[in-house]
């Protein structure tokens, strides 16, 4: 496509009244990110190169989501309509082409924006408006045609049951030249048609009639379904994450990774799987999360920005956040890495272990019910069950743990940071380690066992 400039205008200062949440709507997440994150993003990825966000419910909260984005915002102080929010957007400063298009949206991706920009590019100039056609159209505003002209919307609440019938609707984007939308803005502020519709409001979607009385042309582009798909209650949320997260899955699967049942796991935009890494239901895979090839995850395992390199296994109900693992590397089930964590390669986390700020070595294992903070652990050493890192001292802070290579820790052993553990040492079961151990040493730290004879004969005897 031929590069045109345009700018966009983002309505997102309703309420969501239906959402029956404090929350502004388009601030709600959709497949972990808020919606009016992703039609900024849309919109600045088809080429805007001004993005107004019209803000109004909650608006610091939109401000602090959209600003970083590079968003300028407008706030609508009384929340009038369509047509009125796209009045606060200011119009009258803008002098190239405008796109138009609700923040409450979730699913339209960039393509969809660029045919409607092509097709008004294309076209002879006037309007052009994104149409869809759903098999349930539900509350959306209906499209009129005369002679397959589009010649108005009529919104669902003000529709006569024979025109709740139409299944064409409007998505609520629009593209025209901004002289023209600056010369309509007026026109629907000044009909009586606001005092007239069921809500009372300045509908933006009154522009089409007023373009057909004004001969003004109309070309309705016809859009993929999803465009369509507005937010307006929780259950069209939760419809849209689930479109979303299956958008994803499928995309990677096409990319040669594994789903068990692609409907019931939830993987985030930005992930990568490489080909053959087998997903399990339940799995919930986020951020910046990079997976590679061979690996497996299974079943209620949480993933927050994990890098993950081939052939690593991730047992169910495992939580990992920020954290690295090398290749072969094997974590859970029931494990939690918490960030600035590295896993080696070929090394053994098992279940109930919590690891926090480990740089944990290559064939290093750690089988079960353990604790490491603050904690650096040699290649092939072996960590004993139970073992604990006390790492957090009477004074508040925190203190580093190292143990080295091919050491043997014995389980149930608590190490009190700081303090360091050469290459090769062993350490018995049940010891309390404050002090350094030498390389190769044995440290046992731990009350020695007295075994009292026929204990039990003389108490009972006491007991007579
Ligand atoms: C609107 C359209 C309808 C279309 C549908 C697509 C109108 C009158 N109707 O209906 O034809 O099929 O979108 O989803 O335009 N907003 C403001 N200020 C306001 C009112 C709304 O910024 O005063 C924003 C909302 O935050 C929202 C968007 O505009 O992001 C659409 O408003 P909403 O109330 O959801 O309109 P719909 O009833 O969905
Ligand atoms: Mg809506």
């Amino acid at each position: 496509m031929q590069e045109h400039k345009f700018s966009a205008i983002v309505l997102a200062a309703g309420q969501g009244k239906r959402m029956k949440s404090s929350l502004p709507k388009v601030l709600h997440p959709v497949a972990g990110q808020p919606m009016i994150s992703r039609i900024v993003n849309c919109v600045k990825m088809a080429g805007a190169t001004e993005v107004r966000v019209v803000v109004g419910v909650g608006e610091s909260l939109v401000r602090q989501v959209v600003e970083p984005l590079g968003a300028i915002c407008f706030k609508q102080n009384e929340q009038r309509g369509t047509a009125d929010a796209v009045h606060a957007a200011q119009p009258g400063s803008l002098n190239e082409t405008v796109l138009i298009i609700n923040g409450d949206h979730p699913l339209i991706e960039v393509d969809d924006v660029r045919r409607a920009l092509e097709d008004f590019f294309n076209s002879r100039g006037g309007i052009t408006l994104g149409v869809a056609k759903l098999k349930r159209p539900g509350s959306l505003g209906r499209v009129i045609r005369e002679g397959g002209e589009v010649r108005a919307i009529v919104e669902a609440r003000d529709a006569s049951a024979e025109t709740l019938k139409i299944r064409e609707v409007n998505t609520g984007i629009y593209v025209l030249e901004a002289t023209l939308l600056n010369q309509m803005l007026p026109l629907i502020h000044g009909s009586t048609r606001a005092a007239e519709n069921a809500q009372g409001e300045y509908y933006l979607t009154d522009l089409i009639m007023l373009a057909v009385e004004n001969k003004i042309p109309i070309s309705g582009v016809r859009l993929p379904a999803h465009v369509a798909m507005g937010v307006n209650s929780q259950s069209e949320l939760a419809q849209a994450s689930r479109r979303l997260f299956f958008r994803n899955a499928k995309r990677l699967m096409d990319e040669g990774a594994v789903f068990i049942d692609p409907r019931a796991t939830y993987v985030e935009d930005n992930v990568r799987i490489g080909a053959a890494s087998v997903i399990y239901p339940g799995a919930y895979i986020r951020g910046s999360t990079r997976i590679g090839s061979f690996c497996v995850v299974e079943p209620n395992a949480y993933l927050n920005a994990v890098e993950m390199e081939d052939s690593v296994h991730v047992l169910g109900g495992s939580y990992l956040e920020n954290c690295v693992l090398r290749t072969k590397s094997v974590v859970g089930p029931y494990a939690r890495v918490r960030p600035e964590t590295e896993i080696g390669a070929g090394a053994h986390i098992g279940n109930f272990v919590e690891l926090k700020k480990v740089k944990f070595g290559a064939g290093a294992k750690a089988g079960h019910l353990t604790y490491l903070g603050d904690a650096e652990v040699g290649e092939n050493t072996n960590i004993g069950c139970g073992t604990i890192t006390c790492n957090y001292a009477v004074d508040r802070k925190k203190y580093r743990t190292t143990i080295g290579r091919d050491v043997f820790v014995g389980s149930d052993t608590q190490f009190v940071a700081p303090v360091t553990v050469g290459d090769g040492a062993v350490v018995g079961s049940g010891s309390t380690i404050t002090k350094d151990v030498p390389a190769k040493a044995l440290a046992v730290a731990r009350g020695k066992q007295v075994n009292i004879e026929n204990y039990q004969t003389k108490k009972s005897q006491t007991s007579k």
